[in-house]
């Protein structure tokens, strides 16, 4: 074996005879192999993604709508890459073992160590306009929330506006983005999820984060990844025909910031502090401030609990 990579391409089931899309220039530490002074240590196994064995877990609804899913061995992010088909987003399901560049909310990095993450995205064509659209985001929460309960992980909760968190550490972060093709809304929805994170890439994320490994038993990841899509298939299908109002008391019911009193933080600190009370009907974050509920817009703001 000559290098790690070549350790890899032996193990992925590459779509591609010629195995051309693998980056060579990956550092261990991105592949999820730890390093005991000049050597690499190898992992004892690998769960590697099965595209046949996802398909096969899709419920009838999600497989009438998925259009094409694809597995790849890594990429650089797989919303980037779905955001890029266009007009052709919708029904489409991309999931990679490894990201180069997967990217976070608010421009922050997200890292996914070679078959330690989930890693997907789902295209939607959407017959609303953005405006109508501000809860989705938190939809997908739900649908997580949902997802992971059928694996009885205990204590899983949602923090505005779509971190999920079991007893109070990340283990999924969503990223939805839009764009508007000839008058016609197409969404992608990025799901990352910690599956079996290395220990030595869990202490150097700053916040704390866990896995499922830790909260279930022998899960496969394509199995989670079919419960994950057929999850998100049915909340967001839901949330199109009815909107967020329908959802928001269960939303609320499983937000682990409702009633504290919190602090806001915009790119130059703290903007405002009061205590939550709730989400509004289009997924806004309610802020009692000095008696009056102020509205707060996803996607501009960042919230934190008060160290006092
Ligand atoms: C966050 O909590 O900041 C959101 C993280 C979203 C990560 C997922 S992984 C799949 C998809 N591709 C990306 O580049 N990002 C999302």
């Amino acid at each position: 074996m000559e290098s790690v990579a070549e350790y890899f391409q032996t193990l992925v089931e590459y779509g591609r005879a010629d195995g051309s899309a693998w980056p060579v220039d990956l550092q261990p530490e991105q592949l999820g192999l730890g390093r005991e002074g000049r050597w690499i240590v190898l992992p004892e196994s690998v769960d590697l993604l099965n595209q046949r064995a996802i398909e096969g877990g899709l419920s009838n609804a999600a497989r009438q709508w998925s259009r094409s899913l694809e597995v790849f061995p890594a990429i650089d992010s797989t919303n980037s890459a779905l955001m890029a088909l266009g007009a052709s987003i919708g029904g489409t399901v991309y999931l990679a073992e490894c990201q180069t560049g997967g990217r976070g909310r608010r421009g922050r990095t997200w890292f996914s160590p070679f078959a330690g993450n989930l890693a997907m995205s789902l295209g939607f064509e959407l017959g609303l306009p953005p405006a109508d659209l501000g809860g989705l985001s938190l939809v997908v929460g739900l649908a997580l929330v949902n997802a992971l309960e059928q694996f009885s992980v205990p204590d899983v909760g949602l923090k505005w506006p779509n971190d999920v968190q079991v007893a109070g550490k990340k283990i999924s972060g969503i990223l939805v983005e839009l764009q508007m093709i000839a008058g016609r809304t197409y969404a992608v929805i990025g799901i990352g999820i910690n599956v079996a994170l290395p220990r030595t890439v869990e202490a150097a994320i700053d916040q704390q984060v866990t896995d499922l490994r830790s909260h279930t038993g022998s899960l496969t990841r394509s199995t989670v990844a079919a419960t994950v899509i057929n999850s998100t298939y049915d909340f967001v299908s839901q949330f199109v025909s009815l909107g967020f109002e329908p959802l928001r008391d269960v939303w609320n019911s499983r937000h682990v910031l409702d009633g504290c009193m919190v602090d806001l933080h915009g790119p130059a600190g703290v903007l405002k502090s009061g205590r939550v009370v709730g989400v509004g009907g289009d997924g806004a974050l309610l802020l009692e401030c000095d008696g009056v509920v102020e509205a707060v817009v996803a996607g501009e703001v960042s919230v934190r609990q008060q160290q006092s």
